[in-house]
């Protein structure tokens, strides 16, 4: 694990969670990729890519692809399963090994709340970008999963244990692209309102499993304090279901799209503003 602390088998548990357990049937990495105006042939870097979820949907507009992600095990599971035209490098998002203006598209999607330096990384995609080229990063809101952390913190509260702050909340929709505005001009943000539907404890728990039981402050769980964690999260689960015949946990995610500025050169990674352009924003 790197980065992230998600393993690919995580990435892939979650993934299908959000097919099979969606309240609205959307195509979310459909509804990300298609805010780019795509011209075709477009040359696309995806900072972060994982198991390269959003590839096939990449595929759909250019063959000239190159992924980066910190974690070779990632690439490795990428390169088995996804046929992937381009290069893939083992790189970090604050540090992208490409000279300035290289890529018309750069992607960064459920990455940026991972990264230790946000601005740096978007410092990084901007550079790496053509004048006019556009920077998307999918993320959640803030509201997302939130019923999920708060029966974890309940819980964890009755063992004596803390939760950490959910991951996401480090680079939200909401405050998300107000950071992006310091680095790009020109930024918008769009959500896509939805949520999980999960019929049954087990499913639920299974969610649970795969990401936020581990959101802990502190040494692991102990296999006691695991096992009263788990039956206290189990009593909630069962309990909303009871009441209301399903658990329902808004899902909100959304993307920032910002573009940027033509006219503008950048030379051994220094900003030139060639036009004098307003960096203020849209
Ligand atoms: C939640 S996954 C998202 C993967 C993919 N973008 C997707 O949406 O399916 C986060 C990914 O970011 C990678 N990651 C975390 N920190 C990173 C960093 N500083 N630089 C590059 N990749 C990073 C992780 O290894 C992981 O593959």
């Amino acid at each position: 694990m790197h980065g992230s602390g998600y393993t690919r088998d995580h990435l892939r548990i979650r993934a299908a969670f959000h097919r099979e357990y969606a309240e609205q049937d959307v195509d979310f990495y459909a509804w990300v990729v298609d805010h780019v105006p795509w011209q075709g042939g477009e040359h696309v870097l995806d900072v972060g890519c994982g198991i390269g979820l959003y590839v096939p949907y990449y595929l759909r507009h250019t063959s000239h692809l190159v992924g980066v992600d910190i974690s070779p095990a990632m690439l490795q599971t990428l390169r088995e399963s996804v046929s992937f035209p381009g290069a893939l490098l083992v790189a970090r998002a604050e540090a992208l090994p490409f000279p300035p203006n290289t890529f018309h598209v750069v992607f960064a999607n459920h990455v940026l709340f991972f990264v230790d330096d946000v601005e740096r990384a978007l410092t990084e995609a901007h550079r790496v970008l053509r004048p006019g080229g556009w920077f998307v990063a999918a993320t959640y809101t803030e509201e997302s999963l939130a019923q999920v952390y708060r029966v974890h913190a309940r819980a964890l509260h009755r063992i004596g244990r803390m939760p950490t702050r959910a991951r996401h909340l480090r680079f939200p929709l909401e405050t998300g692209a107000e950071v992006v505005q310091r680095v790009f001009p020109s930024v918008q943000k769009d959500r896509l309102p939805n949520a999980f539907l999960f019929p049954s404890v087990e499913v639920a728990m299974r969610y649970y499993l795969s990401g936020p039981v581990r959101e802990v402050v502190g040494p692991p769980l102990s296999p006691a304090e695991r096992e009263a964690l788990l039956a206290e999260v189990r009593t909630r689960i069962a309990r909303e279901i009871h009441r209301h015949g399903v658990w329902r946990v808004s899902k909100d995610a959304g993307v920032i799209l910002a573009r940027k500025e033509e006219g503008v050169t950048i030379k051994g990674g220094d900003l030139e503003d060639e036009v004098g352009l307003d960096r203020r924003g849209l």
